[in-house]
């Protein structure tokens, strides 16, 4: 045996023992995927079912280093370079590599074995419209590394590549990625799962008069001369690399704080998120130090198809957050909570996706208290509530409404309704409430100490849970009670009911208001924050009659208003009830945004109450300003009224 392979193997070792859970190593009975009992300990399987959006054979090697050097071509739309990919051998046998890969162009594949480059012999296999295609790799013996030059293609989903006039500053191209869940292979051959942690290196060469940012360490007051160097030294999946180059600047919120944004909104981003810091000390004194260094944000140009993703020491946000009175920041609590829930502790597969969305939520939330109260806190919650009933309600099958998702979700966004989210943030809400704030929060602060830099399932979870606060407490909550909110369908009978005395007022002008007892003009909104607003909307019946909807636009404005999230919510209702004057605003709100979470619901609802033409016209024109990732979508949610 070489000098070599000892030490890979050693290497192997402290990888498995210091950077994944996965796979489980506890012995015992596999958790049961819908028990109706659970077994005493929520045992991890000692073989986890292989993650299923994924090719990557990273049972039997892993990455742990990806090195890109990539070129910027915004002309043809493309990424240009090489990837060096170091390897560790799980098992010592393995002689092929699979990667991820999804529309790449993959030019030359090489082998570093014994310090000694050679081609490696490579195939790329069939196309699947989720999973894309598996790029196989024969190794030669002992090699340590590969190395792969490649393009990407101009209609990479995971990138999207503007055209100067399709930023505010009409003069420079933007480029951004996304890359949860499974988009990073059409960056780069990877292993494109949740289950497999790499430290990441990068050079990007892009325009000079443009300025390049990844999801890894970088200098805000670098210069800019189109040669940028990023250095990621913590272990993250590959969900989370992440890169922004354009025309945008930066301003500082504290000295390891900032936002970067265009210069039209940059001022206003830094004022809207002025409170991070207070939301980064309400986390750490809950849960310990923040520990990626830096935090900044990036405010993308408004087809960027989430309200914000986690992308470590760079959280990238819509443009529909600036509101102009602070009223959507808990978006922003809830990526830098992810610091915590999703970046350190992560899903190691996406069945699991409550472990980082339920736990963001729930952190979340306990920022918005800490930091504003627990009046807003709860109207939080209680238009949670709200959302978690209706997605309940409308899931396609049963099993996609509890926390651990089925083993066979047809895609991983099946896992991110408000099932994840809000499901999730009420789960722990209950443990909170039964074990009490003074047990739970430590057990918390622990968790994400123990499982740090990991990635983990439900039942790592929840086998420490039960050997580290259940253990303490057996009476607080029954093993019925917690299969209820992890393997059965449906929302618990043990779920809060949050109750808002702002809710209930607001509720009660509405009753006055629908029996005609006062017109819109004689509410009393002047003090209704956003949250008012959306639970007003939200809960006016289904069959409210045109001239109440001209009486309420005419008093406030709705169809325009520039809260988007008030503006979703009305653009809903009106559509339901054909109420046409909305058409000509929500025109333009089509046209000029490009989030995910408003625009898919607002063609569905186009589709469902009979303006199909209307709504195929508008996405005609829009299109090719939204995100790839938000084209198909959309493309998908046409085809299915067909
Ligand atoms: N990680 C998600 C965004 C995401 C989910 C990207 C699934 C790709 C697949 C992010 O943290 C998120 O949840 N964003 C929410 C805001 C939050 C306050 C609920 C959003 O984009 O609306
Ligand atoms: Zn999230």
């Amino acid at each position: 045996m070489s000098h070599r392979i000892v030490v890979s193997i050693l290497t192997l070792s402290f990888t498995l023992a210091a950077c994944s859970q996965e796979p489980g190593v506890a012995s015992g009975p596999a958790a049961p995927e819908q028990a109706a009992e659970l077994a005493p300990v929520y045992a991890a399987p000692s073989e986890q079912p292989v993650d299923p959006f994924t090719y990557a054979n990273y049972r039997q090697i892993r990455v742990r280093h990806v090195d890109l050097d990539l070129d910027v071509l915004f002309d043809e739309k493309v990424l240009d370079g090489v990837a060096v990919l170091d390897l560790v051998y799980v098992d010592s046998d393995a002689t092929v590599l699979v990667l991820d890969a999804n529309d790449l162009d993959i030019k030359s594949v090489e082998a570093n074995a014994n310090g000694a480059w050679s081609a490696a012999p490579y195939t790329l296999g069939p196309d699947d419209p989720v999973k894309g295609s598996a790029l196989e790799i024969e190794l030669p013996d002992v090699a340590t590394q590969v190395r792969i030059t490649y393009r990407t293609s101009p209609e990479a989903e995971g990138l999207q590549w503007l055209s100067p006039e399709q930023t505010a500053g009409k003069e420079h191209p933007f480029l951004f990625s996304q890359f949860q869940p499974l988009y990073a292979r059409t960056m780069a051959p990877l292993q494109d799962t949740p289950a497999v942690r790499i430290t990441y290196s990068a050079k990007l060469k892009t325009p000079p008069e443009l300025i390049a940012v990844m999801s890894s360490a970088q200098d805000p007051d670098g210069v800019r001369d189109g040669d940028y160097s990023f250095d990621m030294p913590q272990p993250i999946p590959a969900y989370l690399l992440a890169l922004a180059v354009g025309d945008f600047g930066f301003k500082a919120i504290n000295d390891h704080i900032g936002v970067y944004a265009e210069d039209y909104i940059l001022d206003a981003s830094a004022a809207e998120f002025e409170d991070t810091p207070k939301m980064e000390e309400a986390i750490n004194d809950l849960y310990g130090p923040y520990k990626w260094g830096r935090y900044d944000m990036i405010v993308l140009p408004p087809s960027f198809p989430f309200g914000g993703m986690e992308n470590p020491r760079l959280t990238f946000l819509t443009p529909t957050l600036i509101a102009g009175d602070k009223s959507l920041t808990n978006v922003v609590a809830h990526e830098l909570a992810h610091s915590w829930s999703g970046n350190l502790v992560t899903n190691s597969n996406w069945r699991d996706a409550w472990l980082n969305e339920g736990f963001t939520s729930y952190v979340e939330n306990r920022v918005m208290e800490t930091l504003y109260g627990e009046d807003r806190a709860v109207m939080e919650r209680s238009l949670d509530l709200d959302a978690l009933k209706r997605d309940v309600a409308e899931a396609e099958r049963p099993e996609l409404t509890a926390l651990k998702m089925p083993a066979d979700i047809a895609h991983p966004d099946d896992a991110f309704s408000q099932v994840s989210y809000a499901g999730g943030m009420f789960f722990l809400k209950f443990l909170e409430t039964r074990f009490g704030r003074e047990a739970f929060d430590p057990f918390l602060r622990d968790y994400f100490d123990q499982f740090a830099f990991k990635s983990i399932t439900t039942e790592d979870f929840l086998n420490y849970f039960e050997s580290n606060l259940w253990a303490n407490n057996q009476d607080a909550v029954t093993k019925e009670e917690i299969d209820a909110w992890v393997y059965q369908p449906g929302i618990p009978d043990t779920i809060e009911t949050p109750s808002s005395d702002a809710f209930a007022k607001v509720s009660a002008q509405q009753m006055q208001w629908l029996a005609g007892e006062v017109a819109a003009t004689d509410l009393k909104t002047a003090a209704w924050s956003t949250h008012e607003w959306l639970h007003f909307l939200n809960t006016v019946p289904d069959d409210m009659i045109l001239d109440q909807f001209a009486d309420l636009d005419g008093a406030y404005d709705l169809s325009n208003s520039k809260n988007a999230e008030i503006a979703f919510v009305w653009y809903m209702k009106a559509i339901a009830s054909g109420y046409e004057p909305v058409l000509a605003p929500l025109d333009r709100f089509l046209m000029s945004v490009g989030r995910g979470k408003f625009i898919y619901r607002l063609y569905a609802a186009l589709i469902e109450h009979g303006r199909r033409e209307w709504a195929a016209e508008v996405f005609a024109r829009a299109r090719s300003g939204y995100h790839p990732i938000a084209q198909r979508r959309i493309e998908g949610i046409f085809a299915e009224a067909d």
